[in-house]
């Protein structure tokens, strides 16, 4: 029988997972065991962990990987659509339903859902979800008629789930029967011994024909490891990315990563007091209120990305306060994107 180390070397080499950090290798090593069931799975972690990856790993690694493997973002889908993405639709539905059209689950039928923020699920689509997942069946928008579905759900959140459970705006039914197993990602800065080999896979990954001799100098090295990562792999990645097509020559240097240098994030950190004699009480609270609230939104836009409603979930405020929190500051939330394809030079 082949040793539970050869069947991860399986897995990671069917997803490309790379890592050999303790805290990584805990997280993936019952993905083997856990895509040979049936049951569902909620894969959790922060943004850019490799969440999807473990998802197609456990899909790969099931007896379904021979038929599709199909992602739903359904926190990039209005509510409405989201549903008739997901369920299909006979036509006359809705206003804009001038044909009928099978849903996702249909696509994924013998395979794998993979339903990335779950979080955003409306209430009512989550009962339909509920009921696909504890009857397999389900029945299109504007349809009388009950489908049968073949399919395995893998959930993705980056969200607080069981918080939202309590809160009300997550079904405690739905989320139970999501987490049979549970797969946790650490975050890259747990796991820092594997940043050089995720650096030489993504350097072989994104270097354009002809310039596979890519170095990095000394300098580079150390900030890769030293940067903190709060979008983890896929900020690495981009910061790689970057590295390639700014550097000149065959050695890329710090300047190319993009990455905020050590000496910038010793410079956030909360202001002291110094002296109390220069203003009151009052006005130095409210300066203290005014550098906390500004770095705070740094750093939770950073870390989000510049997605407004996930940040806004993850700080547990509404998304139209923190809008105008971030007018106030006059921070925009587009200079956190990362970006999808390399600077231009
Ligand atoms: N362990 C890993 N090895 C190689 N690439 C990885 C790893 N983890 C993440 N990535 C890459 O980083 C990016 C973000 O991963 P993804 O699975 O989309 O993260 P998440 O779904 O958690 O936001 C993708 O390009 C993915 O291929
Ligand atoms: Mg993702």
């Amino acid at each position: 029988m082949e040793s539970l180390i050869e069947r991860l070397r399986d897995a990671q080499a069917l997803a490309k997972l790379v890592g050999d950090a303790p805290t990584f290798l805990n997280a993936i090593r019952h993905l083997p065991d856990v895509a040979k069931s049936e049951a569902s799975v909620l894969i959790t972690g922060e943004t850019g962990t490799g969440k999807e990856l473990a998802a197609r790993a456990i899909h790969y690694l099931s007896p379904r990987a021979g038929s599709p493997f199909v992602p739903v973002h359904c926190g990039s889908l209005p509510d409405t659509l989201l549903e008739s993405e997901l369920f299909g639709h006979e036509r006359g539905a809705f206003t804009d339903a001038r044909t009928q059209r099978h849903g996702l689950i249909v696509q994924a039928e013998k395979g794998t859902l993979f339903l990335d923020e779950v979080e955003a699920m409306t209430l009512k689509a989550q009962v339909a979800l509920l009921r696909v997942l504890q009857d397999k069946r389900f029945r299109a928008l504007g349809s009388s008629r009950e489908q049968q579905a073949d399919i395995r759900v893998v959930a993705a959140t980056n969200a607080p789930l069981e918080q939202l459970v309590q809160a009300g705006t997550f079904r405690a039914d739905l989320y139970y029967r999501l987490c049979v197993f549970s797969v946790h990602l650490p975050p890259l800065r747990e796991r820092k011994g594997d940043i050089m080999a995720l650096t030489t896979h993504f350097l072989k990954k994104n270097a354009p024909a002809g310039r596979t001799a890519l170095q990095l100098a000394p300098e580079a090295r150390e900030a890769l490891q030293a940067y903190d990562w709060p979008g983890n792999v896929r900020e690495l990645e981009s910061a790689i990315i970057r590295g390639i097509h700014l550097s000149r020559t065959s050695l890329i240097e710090v300047k190319d990563l993009g990455i905020p240098s050590a000496i910038e994030s010793r410079q956030n950190l909360p202001v002291t007091i110094v002296s109390t004699e220069e203003c009151s009480f009052k006005v130095m609270k409210q300066r203290m209120i005014e550098t906390f609230e500004r770095e705070y939104l740094h750093r939770l836009m950073h870390e989000h990305q510049g997605n407004v409603s996930q940040a806004a979930l993850a700080a547990g405020k509404e998304r139209r306060d923190l809008g105008k929190l971030l007018k106030k500051y006059q921070i925009d939330p587009n200079q956190f994107r990362l970006p999808d394809k390399p600077y231009p030079i």
